[in-house]
């Protein structure tokens, strides 16, 4: 068995788990991140693909946003669309910040391509990935490498940033943490569809047939989502039946026709809201998709998780730096405050678009009156503007 050591060890190289190699990199802090999927796999999954000014600003910080601010869409608004009318929330106007199309597997590609090209290392391939004496000083990650051969990484701290599925979370024992589950009554049908897009900004639609969203990765490529039912089978979708659908809840006096495409991706998206708290066990440090998974309405699952590397890595500078580790012990309720905040604002955007089956007539009524508020009223309108555009993170 090879045997190594490091200072931070870092599960997962997702969003998270690069942007914090990056932001420990340049604190002079040492990392090895380990990765179960292969560099190919992880550079072509197709993810949200929106990001709020924040995040933006976090790859600037660390000299990663060159292609970035070369590719990305900047947008300044959303509409929303309910009652066969559009309705435009000017999001710069009531915030001075703007959101950025750009694929989450494009970020993923520059922060692989910047951490090797700088020394870091990632090691792709890794097999049954195990934590171990993580209420040690001296936790340890074992895994096996693509050759076969058995690796184990001594490190001061584990950053688990393996997403939902990942291990890290489950290494935690059950009565050391809490969970939140929340399912959704629906899912989405997701399409990548070689098209232009037909209105430079997004467009939200409540439908008494489900919701429905237009988005788009570039200027010739857009992205839809259709609500459907939640274990919809998505061999019963041909991209004929997908586009009447989507001409039927998009389409009216304010949306520019739909332009159909080849339909390069088609997938079906569970809706789920889950929370762990804390995010910490002693030496083991939760991030991003392994501590907590949002509705995909609103976008703030890859934002919620580069904003949680982003307190963990001052935390872990503070402590190399100073020794002091009062910003560890903060690291949880400071990154939960804010997860907790994205989590209510994806379940409320969430509640707000969809159609539910269970609900009175009387909630149906609330759930229009609720739309005409938020994009009838200053303040109703700012609320929403304020939370999509990303809440600022304390680190
Ligand atoms: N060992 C090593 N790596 C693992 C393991 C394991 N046992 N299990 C999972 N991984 C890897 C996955 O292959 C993936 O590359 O961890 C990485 C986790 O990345 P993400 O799932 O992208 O999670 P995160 O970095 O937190 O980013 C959150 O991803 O799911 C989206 O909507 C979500 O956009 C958000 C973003
Ligand atoms: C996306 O572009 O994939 C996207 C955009 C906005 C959302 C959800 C997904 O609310």
């Amino acid at each position: 068995m090879e045997s190594t050591r490091t200072a931070v060890g870092i599960v997962g190289a997702g969003p998270a788990g690069l942007m914090l190699a990056h932001l420990l990199r340049l604190a002079g802090i040492e990392t090895i991140i380990l990765e179960a999927r292969s560099r190919e796999y992880c550079e072509t999954r197709i993810r949200a693909g929106l990001m709020e000014q924040g995040s933006v600003d976090l790859m600037d910080e660390i000299g990663a946003a060159e292609r970035l601010h070369r590719e990305a869409l900047v947008h300044g608004g959303i509409y929303i669309r309910f009652d066969g009318r559009s309705h435009h929330i000017d999001i710069k106007g009531l915030t001075s910040r703007s959101m950025f199309i750009y694929g989450q597997q494009e970020i993923v590609k520059d922060l692989i391509a910047l951490q090797l090209a700088a020394g870091g290392e990632i090691r792709f391939d890794c097999s049954g990935v195990a934590l171990e004496a993580l209420d040690t000083d001296t936790p340890a990650i074992r895994y096996v490498d693509s050759a076969g051969n058995g690796v184990r990484i001594t490190c001061d701290f584990v950053a688990g940033c393996d997403g939902f599925h990942g291990i890290s979370r489950p290494s935690i024992p059950v009565n050391a943490i809490q969970t939140y589950d929340r399912e959704y009554p629906f899912a989405w049908l997701g399409i990548l569809s070689e098209s232009p897009p037909i209105d430079p900004e997004l467009i939200y639609v409540h439908h008494p047939d489900g919701f429905a969203l237009f988005t788009m990765r570039s200027n010739t490529m857009s992205r839809l989502y259709l609500q459907v039912e939640v274990d919809e089978d998505i061999a019963k979708w041909s991209d004929d039946r997908i586009w009447s659908e989507f001409h039927h809840r998009l389409e009216g006096d304010e949306t520019p026709p739909l332009i159909e495409g080849p339909i390069l991706q088609k997938t079906i998206l569970p809706m789920r809201s889950f929370m762990t708290a804390p995010m910490r066990f002693e030496r083991l440090f939760l991030a991003g998709d392994a501590a907590h998974i949002v509705p995909p309405t609103g976008a703030k699952g890859m934002n919620l998780a580069l904003a949680d590397v982003a307190v963990l890595a001052r935390a872990f500078e503070t402590f190399y730096k100073s020794g002091s580790d009062e910003k560890l012990r903060g690291y949880s309720d400071t990154a939960l405050r804010r997860s907790w905040a994205a989590a209510r604002f994806s379940w409320w955007m969430t509640s707000l678009t969809h159609t539910f089956n269970d609900r009175l007539p009387f909630d149906n009524e609330v759930q229009l009156s609720e739309l005409d508020y938020v994009t009838r009223s200053h303040a109703g309108a700012e609320m929403l503007a304020e939370q999509y555009v990303g809440l600022p993170i304390e680190r």
